[in-house]
């Protein structure tokens, strides 16, 4: 079939309001007041607040990095700068060298902008004046990491502002330089330096950095874990957005969306952004939704799962097909014994599923999947993975009720609620699910019947 590019939009296209993008902060972000709470006041508390020195963490996809964003904008709401780094390799020289040096030219430039600008009586900054040659100052040699820091926060507090520093992407593996970055702040800290830090990483990793005892000022950090959003979150975060951009969508269409990104932020984008596509900006009726949720696993699928699952070993994969087998939870027990291998040897791949935020714990001797749809996902591509002994024996344990799904079916076509299809089945269905799966079933097979509505 030959390709044709589709014309530009013309003036009346509605652009979609969703943010279906790591990181990108949401149209209307719900669901986390008291977080955003708790970190004003330990700004406006001073130096010896706790909420300084805070760790989020959560799923993949739940809102960490977004969490960073907004920790940066309620900084500047009480003229604080930010500087935001990823934890990857070189982290601690990158700070050093370029954000803190940045951070001060910025200062550098408020106040020249704040000087010329007759009528401005404050900066978003706060600054007053009374320093000059900042920026030249910090460039004339590359110091460690606390002495720039605490060269920055100097003119910082003359300047009656502060500094949050984020940190995203936490990981073990930048253990040393993580201890130099903290030691650093810890040091500030006890100097009573204007200064907060944030950082965010996967569960496992935060636990097992604050357990590892590299320092106390980690051990003693907050903790902020977020959760999936709450049914009336999701439905804000859902509708204001469309009837912000000027779109409309029926009740019945909110309903099914709703219940199919089960409250998860990231499908909460997905699905909200595919809807409007499906709808072509116009109003949203249910059958855009059920094209919508057809899309969103997909892109899932390939944001998520995929790298998640192809940068594991053949033996951690193999532990994770063993728990397919499972409605709900796992027992670590059982999959040892599907794996036939003993319950030691399948801790060690446990551990490192849990570190890698595949897996969480779910009670003592249980796991279950940390991301939605990792059990859909590995249905789907079983055909990619090694098939074991262990796999083949699992998948003849596998309860009749549950049917293998085949790559690029969708699991919307089986006889679960997206709600149990998302969180790995917290039970059977109940009646009104099966009205709700009839409900959704008829109406595929109608959609299905009229063909593509989607103007891809
Ligand atoms: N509170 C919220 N309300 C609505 N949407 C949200 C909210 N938080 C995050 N999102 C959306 O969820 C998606 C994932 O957010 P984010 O990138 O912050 O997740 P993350 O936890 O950092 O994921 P990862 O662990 O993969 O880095 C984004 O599309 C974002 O717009
Ligand atoms: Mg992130």
């Amino acid at each position: 079939m030959t390709v044709t590019i589709p014309p530009p939009p013309g003036e009346q296209h509605r652009r979609s309001p969703f943010t279906p993008t790591f990181g990108a902060t949401p149209p209307t972000l719900v669901g986390r007041q008291q977080e955003v709470n708790d970190f004003a006041y330990a700004l406006d508390n001073g130096p010896g607040s706790k909420g300084r020195a805070t760790f989020v963490t959560g799923q993949r996809g739940v809102g960490k990095s977004v969490m960073l964003s907004v920790y940066s904008q309620i900084a500047a709401t009480r003229g604080w700068m930010s500087v935001n780094e990823s934890a990857s390799a070189g982290f601690a020289r990158k700070l050093t060298e370029a954000r803190l040096p940045e951070a001060l030219e910025q200062l550098d430039t408020a106040h020249l902008t704040t000087s010329k600008t007759i009528g401005v009586n404050a900066t978003v900054l706060g600054v007053g004046g009374g320093f000059t040659n900042r920026t030249e100052s910090t460039n004339t040699l590359v110091p460690d990491f606390r002495h720039q820091l605490m060269r920055t926060l100097d003119i910082l507090d003359k300047n009656e502002t502060g500094l949050l520093i984020t940190l995203d992407e936490v990981h073990r593996s930048q253990l040393d330089e993580l201890q130099e970055i903290t030691d650093a702040i810890s040091y500030a800290v006890a100097q009573e330096a204007p200064i907060a830090f944030v950082g965010a990483g996967l569960p496992e990793t935060i636990n097992g950095l604050v357990n590892a005892d590299i320092s106390t000022y980690l051990r003693r950090a907050e903790r902020v874990t977020l959760e999936n959003l709450t049914p009336e979150d999701t439905r804000l975060a859902l509708e204001t957005p469309i009837r912000e951009a000027g779109g409309e969508i029926s009740d019945a269409a909110l309903d099914l969306a709703v219940e199919g990104t089960g409250n998860y932020p990231y499908l909460v984008q997905l699905v909200g952004d595919e809807s409007w596509r499906a709808a072509a900006g116009g109003d949203i009726r249910e059958s855009h939704v059920h094209a919508a949720l057809d899309t969103a696993e997909r892109s899932m699928f390939r944001q998520i799962h995929e790298p998640m699952i192809e940068s594991l070993s053949g033996r951690e994969r193999e532990y994770l097909h063993a728990m397919t087998n499972d409605e709900g939870r796992s027992s670590t027990g059982d999959i040892a014994r599907r794996m036939t291998i003993d319950a030691q040897h399948a801790s060690v791949y446990r551990d490192r599923l849990l570190t890698e935020g595949v897996i969480e714990p779910a009670g003592r001797g249980y796991v279950t999947f940390a991301v939605p749809y990792t059990d859909s996902y590995l249905r789907a591509n079983t055909g990619r993975a090694q098939a074991s002994h262990a796999e083949v024996a699992a998948s003849r344990e596998r309860p009749a009720t549950r049917t293998r799904q085949s790559p690029g079916q969708s699991r919307y076509m089986q006889e679960t609620s997206p709600r149990e299809r998302l969180f790995g089945g917290t039970g059977r269905s109940s009646s009104s699910d099966s009205t709700y799966q009839d409900r959704q079933r008829q109406q595929r097979e109608t959609r299905r019947e009229a063909g593509p509505e989607r103007e891809r």
